[in-house]
């Protein structure tokens, strides 16, 4: 599938070889069946745009088997319950209808369930969104497009505030999200998401988080001019700390355009995020990465170490795949999604497990692929902390 917005070019620069769905994990009886894609990267000088190049539909990834919640991270719960009392506070006062793109477990608008605000969340996942609608929040299970908003009539120019975390870079067709956002936002209206961030990737070379869900990586640059072509500016950033950084967006329909966009503009242009140099010099990061890793996991298996994987997160998929290591090397990743364990990893087949059985056969070295709920996680893991030795193809 490519990407709608307008019309783009788009220089691809890096291959990550053929991947398997980064969510796909998957039961012995559909090894068989498995799909796979050429995993490129490219960007746009118009857009100043890092996306994929090629992805699988949407509906082969969000679909009733949908294995993530982000009711599963301590970390996002709170970090949504921060979210929700951050726009209370700054937009409160006005707040009578908010919509949420990618409710998920309906983690973020849980936060709303107290509130005279009304809130409806769009989750194409039936899986998760039928766990939203079971807490009480109401839940459309439908993916957000201009097709599916404008049916809801009574909805038009309606809505305060339309928020999002982690979906945007999720969606091919933006123009039509768009064009869905603009149907439901009233004159005062604010479009606010929350995304990884491409600064934060070049500079922890954290390339997990390219996989298939993850079409964009989004920019400052990138955000400004994308809604920039359908007359919408981008007024606000604020930086934050969740998935190994990201950057929270606000959207308007009024050109009152706080400082930090300015400064993050130009910090984006001193760095070469918003060109081509800063592609050209992740590229050479990421092999040098995956040589570095490659070698440190091959001395510690000459040691006879036993490695195990700790969380199946979609991102190990890019790793594991991208770096060629296999059961071979990693005895088992264990998770906490019920979903997950019993399953086999995506195109390696490492087999997935529950936390009992990582407590019950504690590996000599734990490779963190939930890296960045690292906090979170070396909290919890102060027993096997005495022992093992974390690792990660990050600098942890
Ligand atoms: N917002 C949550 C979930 C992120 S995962 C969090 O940050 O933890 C992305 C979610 O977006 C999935 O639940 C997926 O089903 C949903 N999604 C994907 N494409 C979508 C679309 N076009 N419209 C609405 N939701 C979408
Ligand atoms: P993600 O990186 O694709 O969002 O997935 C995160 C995965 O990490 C999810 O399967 C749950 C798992 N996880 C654990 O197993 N233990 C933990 O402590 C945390 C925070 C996450």
């Amino acid at each position: 599938m490519k990407c709608k917005i307008t019309n783009y070019k788009l220089k691809p620069f890096m291959s990550f070889g053929k991947m398997p769905i980064a969510n796909g994990f998957l039961s012995k009886k559909n090894f068989k069946n498995e799909f796979f894609y050429k995993l490129e990267v490219g960007f746009s000088k118009k857009l100043s745009l890092f996306q994929i190049n090629n992805h699988p539909k949407p509906s082969q990834m969000f679909n009733k088997n949908y294995p993530f919640f982000s009711g599963s991270s301590k970390g996002m719960i709170n970090h949504f319950r921060k979210f929700s009392k951050w726009i209370k506070k700054n937009y409160g006062r006005k707040l009578n209808n908010l919509v949420e793109i990618g409710s998920n477990d309906g983690t973020f608008l849980k936060n709303f369930q107290k509130d005279k605000t009304n809130v409806v969340g769009f989750e194409p996942s039936k899986n998760v969104a039928d766990f939203a609608v079971k807490k009480g929040i109401k839940t459309i299970n439908k993916f957000f497009t201009f097709n599916n908003v404008k049916r809801l009539k009574k909805l038009k120019n309606q809505i305060d505030i339309i928020c999002a975390a982690n979906v945007i870079c999720h969606v091919p067709n933006l123009k039509s999200l768009i064009k869905g956002m603009d149907f439901l936002l009233n004159e005062n209206g604010l479009f606010i998401f929350e995304e990884p961030y491409l600064g934060s990737m070049y500079k922890k070379v954290s390339y997990d988080q390219i996989y298939d869900e993850h079409i964009f990586i989004f920019s400052v640059s990138s955000v400004k001019k994308i809604f920039n072509l359908f007359g919408f500016y981008l007024i606000d950033v604020i930086p934050q700390k969740t998935h190994g950084g990201s950057m929270r967006y606000v959207i308007s329909r009024n050109n009152k355009v706080k400082k930090s966009v300015k400064k993050y503009l130009s910090i984006e242009k001193k760095s070469n995020v918003d060109n081509f140099k800063g592609c050209k010099k992740f590229k050479l990061n990421c092999e040098k990465s995956k040589k570095d890793l490659v070698s440190k996991i091959k001395k510690l298996k000459k040691q006879n170490k036993k490695i195990a994987g700790y969380a199946a997160t979609s991102k190990s998929t890019t790793i594991l795949n991208y770096c060629n290591l296999g059961c071979e090397s990693i005895d088992y990743i264990c998770d906490t999604t019920k979903e997950k364990i019993g399953k086999f990893s995506p195109k390696k087949h490492i087999p997935i497990k529950s936390m009992n059985y990582f407590y019950n056969n504690l590996p000599d070295v734990a490779f963190l692929f939930a890296w960045n709920h690292k906090k979170e996680i070396f909290k919890k893991e102060k027993k096997f902390q005495k022992k093992g030795q974390w690792i990660a193809h990050v600098k942890l």
